[in-house]
């Protein structure tokens, strides 16, 4: 089924001058940016954004990372777009990822760990829904 979903090229990937690379993946399986913006997040936008995980021991990490530089925020649509952009991502600790996705060539850390992408379609629409309104997602 067509699929939308959210993805983050996070500050070490960015750092790194890979979003090009990233967005050719993203193209190359058949995914659409039909949204994008880069932004340097707030701590109230990270801490929102990562809410479900507010107890994990990882949490404050997480989010003083997330919020360390410029990250490329955008939304992907596709057949099947939140299992393929998972499956181009690889595991979330880049040591797991299996060769050839982008954690395996571009992550260093399971905090530095260059992309996030939503895990479920009811979390996919709740992300899209966080940073972007409907009139700036451009279905094509
Ligand atoms: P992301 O997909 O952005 O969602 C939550 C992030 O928390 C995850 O990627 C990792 O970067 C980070 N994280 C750090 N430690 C862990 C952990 N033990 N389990 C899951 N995620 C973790």
């Amino acid at each position: 089924a067509l699929e939308r979903t959210l993805s983050i090229i996070k500050p070490d990937a960015v750092a790194k001058n890979v979003i090009g690379e990233i967005y050719s993946r993203f193209e190359k399986a058949g995914l659409k940016v039909i949204a994008a913006r880069m932004t340097q997040l707030s701590r109230k936008e990270a801490e929102g954004f990562y809410a479900v995980h507010r107890e994990r021991p990882f949490f404050n990490a997480l989010v003083e990372f997330m919020i360390s530089g410029p990250v490329m925020i955008q939304v992907l649509e596709g057949d099947g777009a939140i299992a393929k952009n998972r499956e181009l991502m690889g595991a979330t600790n880049p040591k797991e990822a299996a060769a050839g996705t982008i954690r395996a060539d571009f992550a260093d850390s399971i905090d530095a760990n260059a992309v996030h992408g939503s895990d479920a379609a009811e979390t996919a629409a709740v992300e899209i829904a966080y940073f972007f309104a409907s009139t700036d997602v451009h279905a094509r």
